[in-house]
């Protein structure tokens, strides 16, 4: 079965200005990314900032256009054109709600108009609607007629996946969604992700810097590393056995996460090195632990091992021991 979502050796460039003459150089944000996400799948993608998380997202999105790759969605190539039916399907929640909801209109004036607008209902439907999609989304009725200035963090972001969903899409990205919030807003947004997502069979694509809710929510885990994907596993697998020097690192970072067997390698020194200045090669190398002359040399293949990739050669080494 095709995947409901399939990404084709992206690559997104950004122009920038050069830090040393000035002059303007392409920043690869994404670089040769592959991605399946079949439907009603849980997928976490994570990595440092920076990495691409956002741009990937965008890319999902139509909100940014890829300089080479393909996205297809449903069997559909939408790299450079959606139309408002292929748009409505895939919708997405941000990291502040505070930025994407206007804070003086009131709840119920954004959800009709999205409800109205896609022309979902019957004008007659429209009050039990808005009732159906607040009550889903676990708020009292009332919030309907608030606006989002006066809702706490969590509640505001109920509020956005409450519009995400007003139009009924199959495909959730949330990016960085919970980071605003505290721990235990984050745990109830958590547990609202996933309801929703066994509820509706809602595709979910649940971005975020933090190993520690995605390993919550998610059973795919892909980690990023400055624009390219690293490793892509089982989120079980990854957690329990990660195989990228980088994924062991995030992990190690974590005290709760790290693998209960202690994989060897020290916790994440240094700063990512900037997109710009390393391209071709692993672009982990200068921060690795296990690396070797080679790395310098190509961009790592990813070695497959079932539903786990990793694209390191030193996991190749490995295996063929
Ligand atoms: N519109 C833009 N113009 C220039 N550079 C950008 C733009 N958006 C993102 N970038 C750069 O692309 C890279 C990836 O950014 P982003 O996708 O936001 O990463 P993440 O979400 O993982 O933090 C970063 O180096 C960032 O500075
Ligand atoms: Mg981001």
């Amino acid at each position: 079965m095709t995947a409901l979502l399939q990404l084709r050796d992206l690559r997104v460039e950004f122009p920038v200005r050069d830090a040393v003459d000035g002059g303007s150089v392409l920043l690869r944000a994404v670089d040769g990314v592959d991605l399946d996400i079949g439907k009603a799948d849980c997928v976490g993608l994570v990595g440092e900032s920076g990495c691409g998380k956002s741009t990937l997202a965008n890319v999902l999105m139509g909100l940014v256009e890829p300089v080479a790759g393909q996205v297809l969605f449903d069997g559909a190539d939408v790299t450079k054109h959606r139309d408002p039916g292929e748009r409505r399907r895939i919708q997405m929640v941000f990291q502040d709600p505070a930025s994407s909801l206007n804070p003086r209109r009131r709840v119920r004036s954004v959800l009709a108009e999205l409800i109205q607008h896609h022309d979902l209902v019957p004008a007659a439907g429209l009050e039990s609607a808005l009732r159906g999609l607040i009550d889903m989304v676990g708020l009292p009725y009332r919030v309907l007629d608030a606006r989002p200035r006066e809702l706490s963090g969590g509640q505001r972001q109920r509020v956005a996946i409450a519009r995400a969903l007003a139009v009924q899409p199959e495909v959730l990205v949330a990016d960085e969604a919970v980071s605003a919030l505290d721990v235990s807003a984050q745990a109830k947004v958590i547990n609202l992700l996933a309801d929703l997502r066994r509820e509706l069979g809602l595709t979910l694509v649940f971005i975020s810097h933090d190993l520690g809710v995605v390993r919550a929510l998610c059973d795919r885990v892909v980690v990023m590393y400055l624009g390219r994907i690293v490793e892509d596993a089982p989120a079980e697998e990854l957690f329990e056995a990660p195989q990228h020097p980088y994924t062991t690192a995030l992990l190690n970072a974590v005290p709760d996460l790290a693998p209960r067997r202690r994989v060897e390698g020290p916790a994440l020194e240094g700063e990512p090195v900037s997109a710009l200045s390393q391209i071709g090669g692993c672009r982990f190398r200068s921060r690795c632990p296990r690396a070797i002359a080679e790395c310098a040399e190509q961009d790592p293949p990813y070695v497959v091992s079932g539903p786990h990739r990793t694209a390191c050669l030193r996991v190749a080494e490995a295996a063929h021991r």
